[in-house]
């Protein structure tokens, strides 16, 4: 089965996320720029949240979405608290007939990666990683 990551990221913390999903498929994770070379089955796409929407490089990928690269989207995000950036995924996958998993991952991040806090983003604590390995390990299980 062929996996692949990608993330949209300002601050560092859906990177973060993205390379310990990574981590446990044993590839690399690669930002929103980094466009598949080849099909994959399952995409595991994520983004954070940002005035209330998804960051607009993150709504232009999804509006290019293409069912004949893409098996299966995998939906994470972190953020404030606000989904959004999963239901763009799930609208826009569902828009260009690409299926999504039920199984979708939403890590609070609060206020960090808020640069005028002067505090960088991408730092997760020992539960985050527990919980993004179990995510994605579940995730593989149903396959
Ligand atoms: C400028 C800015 C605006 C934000 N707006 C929201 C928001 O409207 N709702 C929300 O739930 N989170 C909001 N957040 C929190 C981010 O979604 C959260 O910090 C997320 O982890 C950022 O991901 P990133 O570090 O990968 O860019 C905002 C963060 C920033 C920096």
């Amino acid at each position: 089965m062929k996996t692949a990551i990608r993330y949209q990221s300002r601050g560092g913390n859906t990177r973060a996320v993205a390379e310990v999903i990574a981590e446990v498929l044993g590839q690399r994770a690669q930002s929103i720029d980094e466009p598949l070379v080849e099909k994959v089955d399952v995409l595991f796409l994520g983004g954070g949240v940002y005035k209330w929407d998804a960051d607009s490089q993150l709504i232009e990928y999804l509006q290019k979405l293409d069912s004949k690269k893409i098996g299966q989207i995998v939906a994470f995000s972190t953020t404030g608290g606000m989904k959004k950036a999963i239901s763009r995924i799930i609208e826009y996958a569902d828009k260009a007939g690409i299926e999504v998993n039920e199984k979708q991952l939403c890590i609070k991040m609060m206020l960090q990666g808020h640069s005028m806090l002067g505090r960088e983003g991408g730092h997760l604590s020992e539960k985050q990683i527990a919980e993004i390995e179990a995510f994605t390990l579940e995730v593989m299980a149903g396959f």
